[in-house]
């Protein structure tokens, strides 16, 4: 089984919220709490993987001076365009990963519900290049539903395990409940508490 394609996702675009990140309380907490346990109040570049229509796009484009954000559909690219409206710090670009890589480096890179739709071998070599486009102090956010469905060549579960058994970065923080999980890898995993020098 091949990655999900474009055309697979620009179908499911026909619907605005196809996955209801508009619409259920489950999304908003999910986005909320990924946002709120960034442990820096800005970050200098960013990169949002799979930006959907633009909702996680938002909240992040508040908290990076840059912040670059791809998806494969140009259906989503086109939704998350309009949801973002006019912000000149936000680029919004379609692009397939890992085969399309953008350039330069970044201190944020946030993987959240899109790792389960490579095949085994893109998301393997995803993984390496995420790595590799982390700024030395970067950290780098994964958050996945656990559950098994369709369309997923692994589980949530299975993704973060992968990417915990490829990069060399220890574990900043971990949040986890029945549905989903969320991680984030760092070299530099200092508290907030150390980085406003409260201990
Ligand atoms: C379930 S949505 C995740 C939305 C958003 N990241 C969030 O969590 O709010 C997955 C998105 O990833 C995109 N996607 C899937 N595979 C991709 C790939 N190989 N490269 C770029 N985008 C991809 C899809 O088009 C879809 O919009």
């Amino acid at each position: 089984m091949t990655s999900a394609n474009a055309e697979y996702f620009d179908g499911l675009y026909r619907d605005q919220d196809p996955f209801g990140y508009r619409s259920r309380w489950y999304e908003t907490r999910k986005r909320d709490i990924l946002l709120a346990t960034l442990p820096r109040a800005r970050f200098a570049r960013g990169w949002e993987l799979g930006c959907s229509n633009g909702e996680t796009t938002r909240g992040l484009a508040a908290r990076c001076e840059a912040l670059l954000a791809t998806d494969v559909s140009s259906q989503a690219v086109a939704l998350a365009r309009q949801r973002v409206g006019e912000r000149s710090n936000v680029q919004i670009v379609q692009a397939q990963h890992p085969q399309q890589w953008p350039s330069g480096s970044f201190d944020l890179i946030v993987l959240s519900e899109v790792g389960y739709y490579l095949a085994l071998p893109d998301l393997t070599e995803m993984i390496e290049r995420i790595q590799d486009a982390l700024v030395p102090d970067g950290l780098f956010v994964a958050c996945h539903w656990r559950h098994p469905f369709a369309e997923a060549h692994q589980d949530g579960n299975q993704v973060h395990a992968q990417i915990a058994a490829q990069l060399s970065l220890p574990l900043a923080y971990r949040y986890k409940d029945s549905d989903f999980l969320l991680e984030a890898w760092t070299t530099h995993p200092q508290s907030v508490a150390q980085q406003e020098g409260l201990r």
